[in-house]
């Protein structure tokens, strides 16, 4: 959808690490504000052949940040370095295009191609109501990170990050266990370096961690929604009563979990120094529809009516996540960027009014 007239684009920063669910959250996210889409996400599309990573529906554009590398695989072969280190990558085009957008210009935005390595002939991208930069460093660049209007951080522990490689390679792609750990072991020093410290800059954090509920169990996630007070535009989702320290566990007999069972849990926390309130959930459960009676329980979620919530779980119930707490702080975030940009195009709308009533 073209801009109308005079209005700016809302947008987006979503970090993680690759393989994390960054694709996962933009399939919620889209699926959540409707439309069309009309061109992929994640390329390698067609026949076997590399057009785009960007995908497009009517409201919004979601941007793959590895567009802006600045060598191909080849000039990273000379340089010794990786796609993770800042120096591989193009901030000041990266701020550049971010901006114009923003103008409610046209950009045209590299290509980053992952099935031969090459940097494409650029696309063009025009701005659309809502634009999404999601990738490795949306919020590393000071310049770029103050144009983002909401900033959202994957942050999945090296544990789970293993289980999920070990299950995507190994399992399905037979891979050896030897080589997913050296994968991980190599990129370790530059995510550490480069992409973790992100998230103390980032407006809410979902963490995803082993479960506590059971110290043997590898496959159960403990999910925590960091959530920042003070943000402008967003007010944290919450559990019962906020402001209070609670500690839940759903009847089973509302809520089916397997073992080692479901908790819930929300209170107020300190996050790098920043008040935050966060809103867990550790274990999974059985039955998508019975997560209505969490929702019941959940204030805050941005949603239109009771039971929207599960809806938008049960719309994308075959995405990984969809039976913990994964799906549902996601879908949570989706419904709060929802939110932001209802209310942005709304303050926007009043300011024109007022402008055009005085003139
Ligand atoms: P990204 O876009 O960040 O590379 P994806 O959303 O494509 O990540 O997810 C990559 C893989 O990670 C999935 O195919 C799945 O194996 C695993 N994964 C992602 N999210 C989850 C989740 N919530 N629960 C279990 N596995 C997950
Ligand atoms: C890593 C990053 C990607 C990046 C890729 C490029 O996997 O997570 O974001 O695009 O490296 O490297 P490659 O040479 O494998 O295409």
């Amino acid at each position: 959808m073209a801009l109308k007239d005079g209005q700016t684009p809302v947008v987006i920063g979503v970090a993680a690490d690759s393989g994390c669910g960054k694709s996962t959250f933009m399939r919620r996210l889209t699926s959540i504000f409707g439309g069309d889409v009309v061109g992929p996400l994640g390329g390698g599309f067609g026949n076997g052949g590399w057009e785009t990573n960007t995908l497009v529906s009517d409201l919004t554009t979601v941007i793959c940040l590895d567009d802006y590398h600045s060598n191909d695989r080849n000039g990273r072969k000379v340089s010794g370095l990786t796609a993770l280190n800042p120096l591989e990558n193009n901030f000041d085009l990266m701020f550049e295009q971010i901006k114009a957008l923003k103008d409610g210009k046209t950009i045209s935005k590299p290509i980053y191609n992952h099935v031969n390595g090459t940097l494409d002939t650029p696309e063009t991208i025009e701005p659309t109501p809502i634009i999404i930069f999601e990738g490795l460093h949306p919020m590393h660049d000071e310049r770029v990170r103050d144009l983002l209007d909401f900033t959202l951080y994957l942050d999945i522990s090296d544990e789970v990050k293993l289980n999920w490689k070990i299950q995507r390679d190994m399992e399905e792609r037979g891979h050896s266990l030897e080589s997913i750990m050296a994968s991980i072991e190599a990129r370790k020093p530059d995510f550490d370096a480069y992409i973790d410290p992100q998230k103390k800059d980032s407006d809410v954090i979902i963490e995803v961690l082993p479960t506590n509920l059971d110290k043997e169990d590898k496959k159960t996630l403990n999910v925590r929604c960091i959530q920042k007070d003070g943000v402008v535009d967003f007010s944290p989702c919450y559990l019962f009563d906020q402001g209070s320290t609670i500690e839940w566990t759903p009847a089973p007999t509302k809520l089916s979990a397997p073992a080692p069972g479901l908790k819930m849990a929300y209170r107020s926390e300190q996050y790098f120094g920043r008040d935050c309130q966060v809103v867990e959930m550790d274990g999974s459960f059985d039955n998508l529809q019975e997560l209505v009676y969490v929702e019941s329980a959940l204030s805050n979620t941005k949603t239109k009516f009771y039971g929207e919530l599960t809806q938008a779980m049960l719309a994308l119930a075959d995405a990984p996540g969809s039976n913990n707490g994964t799906g549902l702080m996601q879908t949570l975030a989706a419904f709060a960027i929802r939110d932001i940009y209802e209310k942005k195009t709304a303050a926007a709308k009043k300011v024109k009014q007022e402008t055009t009533t005085s003139a």
